[in-house]
């Protein structure tokens, strides 16, 4: 985790598709093609499976990465991912990609979704969340549901594309959490939480 007063570069979050560039969140850029046009030539095999107390450095390492801390706060609370349940993948035996779990107010709540650069565009993602999804099913809970923020439009994009949609819309709280604008996808200013979910079937 990041020491009190120790000035952290910018951790890349993602990766240029045309040149193989690791980009920092706010030089990360979009474009439209089509649906052809996939990141991966030959996407690589993974799989998906529970989280074990063995995967709790390469769990903090991730959170670091993108979060700088491993507790996330959405849904007006504090979570913290490795006291939920999480669910990883795993490309050659690596930590490529995860999400943390948690029931909030009777409804399965994405604390926290994220896959690394490299393998980013390969459907890991989208197998998390299907896979977080049925298990909501069986858990017999209504709903599965997502935070993100304003300036997170591949994160808003993809949630639509798995059938989830905004059903509210907490404006300014990211601003009220930090007491100032961060800096987002693209260099957007972060303001607003914005609420997402789907039935669990
Ligand atoms: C949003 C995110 C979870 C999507 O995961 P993913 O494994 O890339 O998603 P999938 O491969 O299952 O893609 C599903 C859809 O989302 C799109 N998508 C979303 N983010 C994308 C990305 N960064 N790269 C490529 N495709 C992305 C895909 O194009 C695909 O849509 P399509 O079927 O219409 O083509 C992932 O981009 C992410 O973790 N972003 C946050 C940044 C981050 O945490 N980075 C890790 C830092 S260490």
């Amino acid at each position: 985790m990041f020491e009190s007063g120790e000035v952290q570069a910018p951790y890349p979050q993602y990766r240029c598709p045309v040149d193989g560039e690791d980009l920092p969140l706010t030089e990360a850029r979009i474009t439209v093609t089509c649906e052809r046009h996939r990141p991966h030539e030959e996407p690589p095999v993974f799989t998906v499976r529970e989280a074990t107390s063995a995967d709790r450095k390469a769990i903090e390492l991730i959170c670091d990465r993108v979060w700088g801390e491993t507790d996330i706060d959405c849904f007006g609370k504090a979570f913290d991912v490795l006291a939920g349940e999480n669910l990883v993948a795993e490309v050659g035996g690596e930590l490529a990609g995860i999400v943390s779990l948690a029931i909030d107010r009777g409804e399965q709540a994405i604390v926290m979704l994220s896959v690394y650069p490299e393998h980013q565009g390969a459907g890991i993602g989208g197998a998390l969340v299907r896979e977080a999804i049925a298990r909501t099913e069986r858990a017999g809970l209504p709903f599965v549901k997502v935070a993100t923020t304003n300036d997170d439009i591949p994160a808003f994009y993809f949630y639509q594309r798995l059938g989830f949609v905004v059903y509210e819309v907490d404006c300014g709280t990211v601003v009220d959490h930090h007491g100032e604008v961060l800096s987002g996808f693209a260099g957007i200013p972060i303001r607003d939480e914005i609420r997402l979910r789907r039935s669990a079937c």
